[in-house]
Parts: structure tokens; C-alpha cells; sequence
């Protein structure tokens, strides 16, 4: 058997780490092809280095760019290598670019895609991210749903039965593998001066946000509100995307405490022990519904919506008045829920189901 894991982001690094894991496990012919969507030593290696991964046999380091340039460059990289590499499956995970790229240089190739966190869908057909859910989808042969919902999306858009398999989502394992090591041996808290539950946790770095001059300032002036109002510390890990439209927009960081991206052990030990934690981020909304952390989402919509249905979660939008109002509102609320996105199996069961259908 061989695969092809193709990845090139931080979430699809984190993503992907339990289910490399299980093909160690179990032995499986695999091979990692990067496309170096990111690149930067703080969004890339040190996700490699800390979860313990296996160098990637591939880096087409393709890099920034517009959209149309960055998947084209990804598009040629992929369809040489699969070319000399004949994988008989090419996974990808979530909703990138790399994940579009990689699905449709494998179809059109005639090798089978699988699709890790299929049958997502925001219907919002102006995020790029919506735009490579709904055709990877559509590219792929084995679609790893990780909810019954998501299952059922992908029922109603006429994707055959037997192509879809409800595994739960790869981060609940990544967060439960981790959580511990992170107890251990993460010291962000210490370093940065906080104690827990006396601080806020933010993420923003969707391009509908943060290209948006007036949407990125309506989310940092709620922040600022917050802080006011709590009077306590707003601690944001700035992803580059989001320090690059600052600097463009030439908007402040004011009151609030802007950091490096962290690495994965010192970011789950701020997320766990946040008071509350404000995001646009899909892997935050989900990791913060498996620790039991409220979460407000910056967002007008969401394609995780199980963590509103189980009450974990709630969408704010970026107006500032909103982002304060619900933010109260997630605190005043009871903070107990069930995780609805798995039981920490994912790995094993793609694995599995990999075994099982490529022989
Ligand atoms: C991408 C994904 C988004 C995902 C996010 C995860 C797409 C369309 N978007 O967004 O869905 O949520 O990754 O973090 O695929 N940059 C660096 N160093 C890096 C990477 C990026 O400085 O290692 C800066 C560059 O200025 C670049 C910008 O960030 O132009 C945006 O990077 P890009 O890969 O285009 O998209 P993301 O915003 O990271
Ligand atoms: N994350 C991290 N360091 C940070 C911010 C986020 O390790 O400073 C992790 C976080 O725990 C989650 C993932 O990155 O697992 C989410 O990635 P991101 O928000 O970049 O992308 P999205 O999930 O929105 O596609």
C-alpha cells in the first residue's frame, strides 16, 4: 500500500499527526508531500518537531501568493510527484488550498482521494475555504465525515452512501494525546505572566476578516472593549496573515497583548486555562469544545455546528458592541457539554478503513 499524505498548513500538520501516527503503527506505506503553503519556522517545523513527525519526503515550498497562483504552483508540484510516486491513495484534510490542489491533481490522475473532515459546509460561498470543501468533496472517493451530520450534508449533496464513513475529527485525538504532554511540559502560562482563568485567548486570521479593514477594526476595538470591561489581560498570538493587514491598514495593537504564533504544547495550555477564548479559527472553535472552554466565534456563520448546538460555542460576527454581548453572555452560562466531534478514534479508524478498502 502506499499513500500520499499531502499537506502544507499548521491545522493540517496538527490534523494529520494521529493519523500518520496509526500508519507508523500499523506500518503503512506512506510518504508526506509538502507544499509549503506555510513555511515560516513558527507555523511549519516546530509543529513537525513537536509532535514527533517524520520529515515530509516532499517540500514544493510554493509559498505566498494569490490564490489562482498559489494553487496552480501546488497543482503542477503535486501532479509530478504523484506521476513518479503512483500512490494509490492521496489523503488531504480540511478545506486549504493545499487540500483542493492535492484532490484535483490525484483525480485527474485516476488515483483516489480521501478526504479527512469531509461534508463540512459554512454556505458561505465567499470563503475560499467553502469553495475547496464543497469540490474536494466532490473529487474524492473515500470521505472521512467526522460527525453524522457532516455525514448527512454529504447524503443530501447525492455523494454515494458507501463512500462516506463517520470517523470523528482528528483534532479531539490531537487534543487528548497532547493535553497531557502540554500539562507537562508547556510553560507559557509561567512566562507570559498569566494565571488560569484570568485571561482571554484570541485568534484572528481569516482573510474575510482581517483583508477587511472595517470588519479587522471592529474586531479589535470589541477586544479592546473586553479588556476594559473584565479588566483582564487579551492575549493574541498573531498569525502572520493578520500582523501583515495591521501593518498594511496601519491599525494599533492598544490594550491588547499581541505574541508570536505559538507552538501546539503552549497554545493548548493557554486554551485550556482561558476564561474564555475569541476566535475565527475552525480547529480553535473545535479544540475549545473538546476542552470545555467557551468560545466566541468572530464569525457570521460556521461549518462546525455541532459546537453551537452543544452550547460550547456562539457566533458573534465583528461588530464590537456583539462581540462584548455574547462574550457575557458565554460567561454568565453553564460551561458543561458533551464533545459531539469524537472520542479521540479518528486515527485508528481511517487507518483502518484505509486497510480495509486499498488491501
Ligand atoms: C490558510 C488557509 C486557511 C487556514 C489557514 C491556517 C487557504 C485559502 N487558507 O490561510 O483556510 O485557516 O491557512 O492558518 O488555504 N504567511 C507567512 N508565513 C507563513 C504562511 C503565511 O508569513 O508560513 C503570510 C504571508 O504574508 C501570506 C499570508 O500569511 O501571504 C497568508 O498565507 P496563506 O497561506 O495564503 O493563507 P492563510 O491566511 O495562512
Ligand atoms: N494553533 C497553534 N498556535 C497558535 C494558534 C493556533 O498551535 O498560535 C493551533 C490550534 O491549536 C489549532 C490550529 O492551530 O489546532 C488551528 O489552526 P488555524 O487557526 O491556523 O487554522 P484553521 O483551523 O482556522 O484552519
Amino acid at each position: 500500500m502506499k499513500i500520499s499524505i499531502v499537506l502544507g498548513t499548521r491545522p493540517e500538520i496538527i490534523k494529520f499527526s494521529p493519523i500518520i501516527r496509526e500508519c507508523e503503527r500499523h506500518n503503512l506505506g506512506y510518504f508526506i508531500l509538502h507544499t509549503g503553503q506555510h513555511y515560516t519556522y513558527s507555523m511549519d517545523r516546530i509543529f513537525f518537531e513537536q509532535l514527533e513527525l517524520p520529515d515530509a519526503r516532499y517540500n514544493l515550498d510554493v509559498g505566498s501568493g494569490s490564490h489562482a497562483e498559489q494553487t496552480g504552483k501546488m497543482l503542477m508540484g503535486i501532479e509530478k510527484t504523484l506521476i513518479e510516486e503512483t500512490p494509490e491513495v492521496v489523503l488531504v484534510e480540511g478545506d486549504t488550498n493545499t487540500v483542493l490542489a492535492g484532490a484535483l491533481a490525484a483525480v485527474k490522475l485516476h488515483i483516489k482521494v480521501g478526504h479527512v473532515e469531509a461534508g463540512l459546509r459554512s454556505y458561505d460561498w465567499g470563503m475560499p475555504e467553502e469553495i475547496n470543501r464543497v469540490l474536494t468533496d466532490r473529487c474524492s472517493d473515500l470521505l472521512f465525515a467526522p460527525t453524522e451530520k457532516s455525514r448527512r450534508i454529504l447524503l443530501g449533496e447525492g455523494i454515494p452512501e458507501q463512500k462516506i464513513f463517520v470517523t470523528g475529527n482528528t483534532i479531539v485525538d490531537a487534543v487528548y494525546r497532547n493535553l497531557d504532554i502540554s500539562k507537562r511540559k508547556a510553560r507559557a502560562l509561567d512566562y507570559l505572566g498569566l494565571s488560569p482563568k484570568e485571561y482571554f485567548l484570541v485568534t484572528v486570521h481569516r482573510q474575510e476578516n482581517v483583508d477587511n479593514s472595517e470588519r479587522f477594526r471592529g474586531i479589535l476595538k470589541g477586544l479592546e472593549m473586553i479588556e476594559e470591561r473584565f479588566r483582564l489581560p487579551v492575549i493574541y498570538p498573531i498569525h502572520p496573515r493578520a500582523k501583515r493587514q495591521m501593518e498594511a491598514f496601519g491599525m494599533k495593537a492598544g490594550r491588547l497583548r499581541l505574541i508570536e504564533p505559538l507552538d501546539y504544547l503552549s497554545f493548548l495550555q493557554l486554551e485550556a486555562n482561558a476564561q474564555l477564548v475569541l476566535t475565527d479559527s475552525g480547529g480553535v472553535q473545535e479544540e475549545t469544545c473538546v476542552l470545555g472552554v467557551p468560545c466566541v466565534t468572530l464569525r457570521y456563520n460556521t461549518e462546525r455546528p455541532e459546537t453551537l448546538d452543544v452550547g460550547s460555542n456562539v457566533l458573534a460576527g465583528t461588530d464590537p458592541g456583539e462581540i462584548v454581548e455574547k462574550t457575557q453572555h458565554m460567561l454568565s452560562k453553564k460551561k458543561s457539554w458533551v464533545n459531539p466531534l469524537g472520542d479521540g478514534r479518528a486515527g485508528e479508524r481511517i487507518a483502518q478503513i484505509l486497510r480495509g478498502s486499498l488491501g
